[in-house]
C-alpha cells in the first residue's frame, strides 16, 4: 500500500463514520507564542479540546503537518525526521472510548476500508492509573471485547509488564500512557497500539519495554482519552465533556505497511532520494538522508510563509537549509541542484498540499536566495581564512582563537566550517581561546552597546556558556550519586535555566537530589580548569567512559571537554575556562520526561 493510499483510506474511513475532514493547520502556530512550530496534531485544536465550538462540528479527521527540530542532529538514523505528518481523528465531547477503540481496531484490520493488518500481531497498552487517577478498566474491557470479535482471548499483563501466554493488553504508568503537550492543557490517559514486525521469529514473549526497544513491536497509533485540563498550578480539572485525540504517524505507518526497516526506504522518500543519489558524486547514506529530510522540511516551512532570518522560525529554517547545503556539498552535488531536489519534493507533496503548485516558484526563489547568501558568506570568509592562516598568525601550529573569532564575528564564517577547513590543512583552532573571546565579547557588548551577536553561534552568550559547563558537572554527579550508566537523553539551555534529560527508571529522592546538587557545587568550588582536546575519534573513545551520543555520525576528529578528573565528555562546547565561574548551582525541579527518562531543571545563581 502506498503512503498516498494510507492517507486517503484514513480520511475516508472516518468520514464515513461522521467525521468532517479538515485541512492541516499551518506549521506556524497561530496565537501561540510558546512554540515556533506545530509539533503534534492536537496543537492547533487545543481551544476546541478545552470546550470552544469547532465550526466543522464534534467529529473531525485530519492529517496535520508537524515539524520537530529538537532532534535535528539525529536525522539520518532510522527514525528521526524534522518534518512529518500525523493522522488524527477527534471527538470534541462526542464519542469516547468505546467507539474510538472499536474504530481503531477496525481501521487497522479491515482489508476493505483500512490497512488490513493482522489482529494476531497487535498489542496494546492502557493507563494503569497513578496520582489519584484510577486504572482504565473501561479501556481494558473494551479492548477485550474487540479482540474477542477476532477470536482472540486477550490477557492483561501484570506489574512485571511481561507479554506471554496470550497477554495482549499491557497497563503502564503515567510516563508511558498519559498524554499532555508540554506542561499545561488538555490531557488524559491513553491507549497505544503496537504491531509485531517480525512474526517469523516466533511468539512475542518478554518484557514490553524490551520488545519495543529491540524493534520487535513498534507503536503505530495513540488514542488519548482527554478528561482533564492541567492548570499552571499543577491541578487536574475535569473537562465538562471528555474528548478523544488520536495520533498516527503517516511515515511510521508506511514503514509497517511496506515492511521496511526505515522511513527512508518507503515510497515517501523514494523519488527524493533517487534524485539526490543521481546528482551525487559520492555515496554517503547519512548525508543523503539529511538532505532529503531537510529539503522536505524547508519546502513545507517556506510554503507556510516563513523566510530565512536570524530570529525564531526564520532562524530554524535558515539552520535547516544551511545544514542541507553543507551536506549537498559533501555529496559532491552541484550547487544548482538544490532546486531540482526541491522540485521533486514539491511534486511529491503537492497531491496532499496543492498550494505547493501555486507557490512552487516562490519557494524555489527563497531557497535559491538563501543558498546564494550562505555561499557568499562562505566565500568571503574562506578568503579571509586563507589570508589569516598565510599571514603567519599561527601560534604553535594552531590557528589563534582570536583570529578564528574575528572571522566568525565580523565575516560570518561559522566556527564548525573553520574547523573543517583547518582540518584540511592539518591545523587545529585554539578553541579555548576562541571561547574566551566569545565570553569577553559578550561581556563587552552587554556592558556597552546593544550590539547584536552575529552568525551561527546563537545562544553562546556568557550565561548559556556557563549552563553548558554546568550540564557536564551535573551528568558526572548523577553518575557518581546514582551509580548507574547514566547518559544524556536531551538538553536545553536558555539564559534563565538549564534542562537535562537522562535515563533513570524512577523518581529521584530528595536525598539523591541534594547529594547531586552538593557534588556539583563542590566541583565548582574546587575551581577545576576546563580543557578542550581535539582528538581522533578512536583516541577520544579511550578517555571517555560512557557515551551519551552515537559517535558514528561525527567526523573523524572530535572534541572532548575535560573538567579536572571529574568529567570527560564529547561535546561541541562552548564552555567556561574554569568551573569557578559558575557561581552556585541549584536544582529547581525533577520530573518524568518520557518512559525511563527523568528531567532535571536547574539554575545558576
Ligand atoms: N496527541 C497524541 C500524540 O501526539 C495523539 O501522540
Amino acid at each position: 500500500m502506498q503512503s498516498k493510499d494510507i492517507r486517503e483510506r484514513y480520511l475516508k474511513f472516518f468520514e464515513k463514520r461522521g467525521h468532517k475532514i479538515i485541512p492541516s493547520a499551518s506549521l506556524v502556530p497561530e496565537n501561540d507564542p510558546s512554540s515556533l512550530f506545530t509539533t503534534a496534531g492536537m496543537q492547533p485544536l487545543v481551544p476546541y479540546l478545552l470546550g470552544a465550538k469547532h465550526p466543522a462540528g464534534t467529529r473531525l479527521v485530519d492529517v496535520q503537518k508537524c515539524v520537530r527540530t529538537g532532534d535535528i542532529d539525529d536525522v539520518g538514523d532510522n527514525r528521526h525526521l524534522t518534518f512529518f505528518e500525523m493522522m488524527g481523528n477527534w471527538s470534541l465531547g462526542d464519542y469516547f472510548k468505546k467507539e474510538a477503540i472499536e474504530w481503531s481496531l477496525e481501521f487497522l484490520t479491515s482489508k476493505e476500508e483500512g490497512l488490513g493488518l493482522l489482529s494476531s500481531r497487535l498489542y496494546v497498552t492502557v493507563f494503569k492509573g497513578e496520582d489519584g487517577i484510577p486504572r482504565d478498566e473501561d479501556a481494558i474491557q473494551i479492548w477485550k471485547e474487540n479482540f474477542k470479535k477476532h477470536n482472540i482471548d486477550a490477557g492483561v499483563a501484570g506489574e512485571d509488564e511481561i507479554i506471554k501466554d496470550g497477554v495482549r493488553i499491557i497497563p503502564l504508568g503515567k510516563e508511558d500512557n498519559f498524554w499532555i503537550a508540554g506542561q499545561v492543557g488538555p490531557c488524559g490517559g491513553d491507549t497505544e497500539m503496537f504491531y509485531d514486525t517480525h512474526p517469523e521469529e516466533g511468539p512475542v514473549i518478554g518484557k514490553f519495554s524490551d520488545l519495543v526497544k529491540s524493534g520487535r513491536i513498534i507503536e503505530i497509533w495513540n488514542n488519548v482519552f482527554m478528561e482533564f485540563n492541567k492548570t499552571s498550578d499543577g491541578k487536574y480539572e475535569k473537562l465538562s465533556k471528555p474528548n478523544v485525540d488520536t495520533g498516527m504517524g503517516l511515515e511510521r505507518t508506511t514503514v509497517v505497511m511496506q515492511g521496511k526497516s526505515t522511513v527512508f526506504d518507503t515510497d515517501i522518500f523514494e523519488k527524493i532520494l533517487g534524485e539526490i543519489k543521481s546528482k551525487a558524486q559520492k555515496k554517503d547514506e547519512r548525508a543523503e538522508r539529511i538532505v532529503a529530510d531537510h529539503i522536505r522540511s524547508a519546502v513545507m516551512i517556506i510554503s507556510d510563509g516563513v523566510i530565512p532570518s536570524n530570529t525564531e522560525a526564520g532562524y530554524v529554517l535558515r539552520r535547516i537549509l544551511r545544514r542541507a547545503i553543507r551536506f549537498i556539498d559533501q555529496l559532491g552535488i552541484n550547487k544548482e541542484e538544490i532546486l531540482s531536489i526541491a522540485k521533486v519534493v514539491i511534486n511529491e507533496l503537492s497531491y496532499a498540499y496543492p498550494v505547493l503548485n501555486e507557490k512552487g516558484n516562490e519557494i524555489l526563489e527563497v531557497i535559491q536566495t538563501e543558498d546564494e547568501k550562505f555561499r557568499k558568506t562562505l566565500a568571503q570568509g574562506l578568503k579571509e581564512f586563507e589570508e589569516a592562516t598565510r599571514e603567519n598568525k599561527l601560534i604553535s601550529g594552531k590557528i589563534s582563537g582570536k583570529v578564528a573569532f574575528d572571522l566568525y564575528q565580523s565575516k560570518g564564517l561559522p566556527i564548525e566550517i573553520q574547523m573543517e577547513l583547518g582540518k584540511e590543512k592539518g591545523l587545529l583552532i585554539d578553541m579555548k581561546e576562541f571561547y574566551d573571546e566569545v565570553v569577553i565579547h559578550h561581556q563587552k557588548s552587554k556592558a556597552g552597546s546593544e550590539q547584536k551577536f552575529k552568525g551561527g553561534l546563537a545562544g553562546t552568550g556568557e550565561i548559556e556558556t556557563k549552563y553548558h559547563t554546568a550540564t557536564h558537572l551535573l551528568l558526572a554527579s548523577l553518575r557518581k550519586v546514582l551509580g548507574g550508566e547514566i547518559v544524556q537523553k536531551g538538553s536545553n539551555i536558555t539564559a534563565e535555566r538549564m534542562r537535562f534529560d537522562f535515563n533513570w527508571p524512577e523518581k529521584l529522592t530528595q536525598e539523591q537530589l541534594k547529594a547531586v546538587e552538593d557534588l556539583v557545587n563542590e566541583k565548582i568550588q574546587e575551581k577545576l580548569p576546563v580543557e578542550m582536546l581535539e582528538l581522533p575519534k578512536e583516541e577520544a573513545k579511550k578517555i571517555v567512559t560512557t557515551l551519551s551520543f552515537d559517535l558514528s555520525k561525527y567526523g573523524d576528529v572530535v572534541k572532548v571537554y575535560k573538567m579536572g578528573d571529574f568529567s570527560t565528555e564529547f561535546c561541541g562546547g562552548p564552555h567556561v575556562a574554569n568551573t569557578s565561574e559558575l557561581g552556585h548551582f541549584k536544582i529547581s525541579k525533577e520530573e518524568a520526561s518520557s518512559a525511563g527518562v527523568r528531567r532535571i531543571k536547574a539554575i545558576l545563581e
